[in-house]
């Protein structure tokens, strides 16, 4: 039961979306996590039917996807990664609208359309175009759209992108609330997403899964390989060259760099550090690169 994902591939004319992708998610909130074209957005429009793979398939509750995908939509909901809001609507009348895209009568609609601006507390800017809003407002009725259908299955493509601290953590914390009893899968090249609400984190680079973890390990992976040291400024290029440098600061006159490396310290002098999100991040892409 929930979603299994079956050897799905999409190739482009010029180049792979995604390749022989497999994959089984249950409730809760998973960050898919990957460099801009590692087919995030290909994998979210496949799932959310609006492209078909070329290859593989999908289930959600046995059904497959790809065979009905009239069945999938009923339970789907989808934030694409350019939301491209009607601006001349106000709030109410764009959910209303989507709401009776999705099938709701014109009366179901009103109803929930109330609830989820409710939800997303949107109604005391219910009457004002969606062209005023700002980028972290039209996130909260995008959400609001994704919801009217109170799916089980929701898919949102970079929510955060573009938003200001306190909208990302506002659009984090809704997302958390949202997830206890759905699939919820949010795609995202911040790690401080990652850090914040994943409970589960896959990782796609070039089309294909580098790594799908639960949040703990994702980090522990490369605990006791994360070091600092003080270097000279002019080392640092030749260093890259050498090490994965996911770091460089100035700490008063001396210059720091952070360095992940299995293994013996890569210099004498290099301390061993606590690792963070960005370090297992950097560390599985390039590892998986060089394989
Ligand atoms: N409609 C398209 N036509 C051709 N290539 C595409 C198209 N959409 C995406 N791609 C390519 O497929 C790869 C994956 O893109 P995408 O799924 O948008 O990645 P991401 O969302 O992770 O940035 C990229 O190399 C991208 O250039
Ligand atoms: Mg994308």
């Amino acid at each position: 039961m929930g979603l299994i994902l079956k050897d799905l591939s999409k190739t482009y004319p010029n180049n792979n979306g995604i390749t022989n992708l497999s994959l089984s998610l249950s409730h809760g909130l998973t960050v898919l996590l990957g460099p801009n074209g590692a087919g995030k957005t290909t994998l979210l429009r496949i799932l959310a039917t609006l492209i078909r793979p070329d290859k593989g398939t999908y289930y959600y509750n046995g059904i497959d996807a790809v065979k009905h995908p009239h069945e999938i939509r009923k339970i789907l909901g989808y934030l694409p990664q350019e939301f491209g809001a009607f601006v001349h609507l106000n709030a109410r009348e764009f959910l209303t609208y989507m709401a009776i895209l999705k099938g709701l009568t014109l009366r179901q609609a009103r109803g929930r359309v109330e609830e989820v601006m409710d939800l997303f507390n949107l109604r005391s800017y219910g009457r004002k175009p969606l062209g005023a809003y700002s980028k972290g407002m039209r996130q909260r009725v995008g959400l609001a759209q994704a919801l009217l259908n109170d799916p089980a299955l929701l898919l949102l493509d970079e929510p955060t992108a573009g938003l200001d601290p306190e909208e990302c953590a506002d659009i984090r914390n809704f997302l958390a609330q949202m997830s206890a009893d759905r699939i919820v899968l949010v795609s995202t090249h911040l790690v401080a997403d990652v850090e914040t609400m994943a409970e589960r984190i896959v990782v796609l680079n070039q089309g294909m899964l580098v790594i799908d973890t639960p949040a703990e390990a994702f980090v522990s992976a490369v605990e006791g390989k994360v070091w600092e040291w003080a270097e000279k400024r002019e080392n640092l290029a030749s260093l890259k060259q050498r090490h994965l440098v996911t770091g460089a600061i100035n700490k008063g006159d001396a210059f720091f760099v952070r360095v992940v490396a299995a293994g013996e310290p890569p210099v004498p002098n290099a301390r061993p550090v606590a690792p963070r999100c960005l370090d297992a991040y950097l560390y599985y892409i390039k590892e998986w690169v060089k394989q």
